[in-house]
């Protein structure tokens, strides 16, 4: 019996040893120190044997027992510790690798100009207000002193829109200009006034370099007591040399739109070659920049303004032209449409 109980300790040993897993080693446990288990067989076998062999191998079984119980634990213990590297192998997070940088995008050249040609001008006391881009026919023309078949219509090519009609105020367009809101804010503010209007417009135009369906527009409306051009030339200077960030002169020239009275063409100095001439100011030291003027009687009464008190100027210029003076962009196009090889320069 000490011969097989030593063999039983040998064996065990060896396959708590081999244990590739906590739940095998359970098994092990189970299959030598179980209630049917190896060791726990023969020790039942005891009360068969004579009291001196009871005592002798009782407690050879005794002390096996108890090495199989410590080599038991001790085996538990390293499975346990490997399973818990294991998991964390596994699951292992390095908190200090730099996290994944997603890329942020940019302010559009377009908004950016906008940005600052607001700043400026709420600088100078004017308030930036907005209008609708799908117009009546009536803000659009009639409203601005172009009535229905007058020839003024063919200076702007219109979209109209289809099956689309204003109860009040006839068909409606995609507003041609910005201009519609000089009606619509002496009509909700009355004088005096002191505005611009950023925004976008449309004309069924054919495309190039310089020209695109969808483009944007400032839109500059002053309206008080006592007031001449040479407010507008003194607010025009002042506006473009804060924006170039160096001195600008302005000119004006004799120019046609219905809703100004006199009307205006407006240039600036040109500050690449400082007036001596160059390919951008078409070697005449000046570059286009504006239709300006007095507004018109006929527009101050549709905007219910009393012409016998009040005066004021209007005037508006191209955004999008401003960006490519500035950013010296060779094609409008490439504005909008949406390529971020160009827009990611700027
Ligand atoms: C007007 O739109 C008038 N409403 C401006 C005005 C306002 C005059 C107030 C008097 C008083 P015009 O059609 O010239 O005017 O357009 C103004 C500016 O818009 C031009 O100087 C030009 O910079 C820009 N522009 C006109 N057509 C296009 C186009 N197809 N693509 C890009 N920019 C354009």
């Amino acid at each position: 019996m000490e011969s097989s109980l030593k063999q039983i300790e040998k064996e065990a040993l060896a396959d708590i040893k081999k244990a590739p897993s906590l739940d095998d080693l359970k098994e092990i446990e189970v299959s030598y120190l179980g209630r049917k288990g190896k060791l726990t067989l023969i020790l039942r076998g005891l009360k068969d044997l004579s009291p001196e062999e009871k005592k002798s191998i009782g407690k050879l079984s005794n002390e096996i027992k108890t090495t199989l119980e410590t080599a038991f634990d001790d085996i538990a213990q390293k499975l346990e510790a490997k399973k818990i590297a294991s998991q964390l192998e596994k699951n292992f997070f390095d908190t200090t690798i730099p996290g994944t940088a997603r890329p942020i995008g940019h302010i559009h050249p377009l908004s950016q100009v906008q940005e600052e040609v607001e700043r400026i001008f709420s600088q100078m006391g004017f308030a930036i207000l907005d209008g609708p881009e799908i117009e009546s026919e009536y803000y659009n023309f009639e409203g601005l002193n172009i009535p229905k078949d007058h020839p003024a219509r063919d200076m702007q090519d219109t979209f109209f829109l289809k099956d689309k009609d204003d109860e009040d105020h006839g068909k409606m367009v995609l507003r041609t200009h910005t201009s519609p809101v000089q009606v619509r804010t002496m009509e909700k503010y009355g004088a005096p006034l002191r505005i611009i209007v950023p925004g976008r417009v449309f004309r069924y135009e054919a495309t190039d370099a310089s020209h695109d369906t969808t483009f944007y527009q400032v839109e500059g409306l002053l309206i008080d007591k006592e007031i001449s051009l040479s407010h507008l030339k003194g607010v025009l200077a002042e506006f473009l040399t804060r924006l170039f960030g160096a001195p600008v002169k302005v000119r004006f020239r004799p120019g046609y739109f219905p809703f100004v009275e006199p009307g205006l063409e407006v240039d600036f100095s040109c500050l690449i070659c400082k007036e001596k001439g160059c390919r951008v100011c078409k070697h005449t030291g000046w570059i286009e920049f504006m239709g300006a003027g007095m507004v018109h009687e006929n527009v101050l009464k549709a905007g219910s303004i009393d012409s016998s008190k009040y005066q004021g100027w209007a005037f508006g210029f191209g955004l999008t032209r401003l960006v490519m003076m500035r950013h010296q962009v060779s094609d409008i196009r490439l504005l909008t449409n949406g390529d971020l090889r160009f827009v990611k320069q700027f």
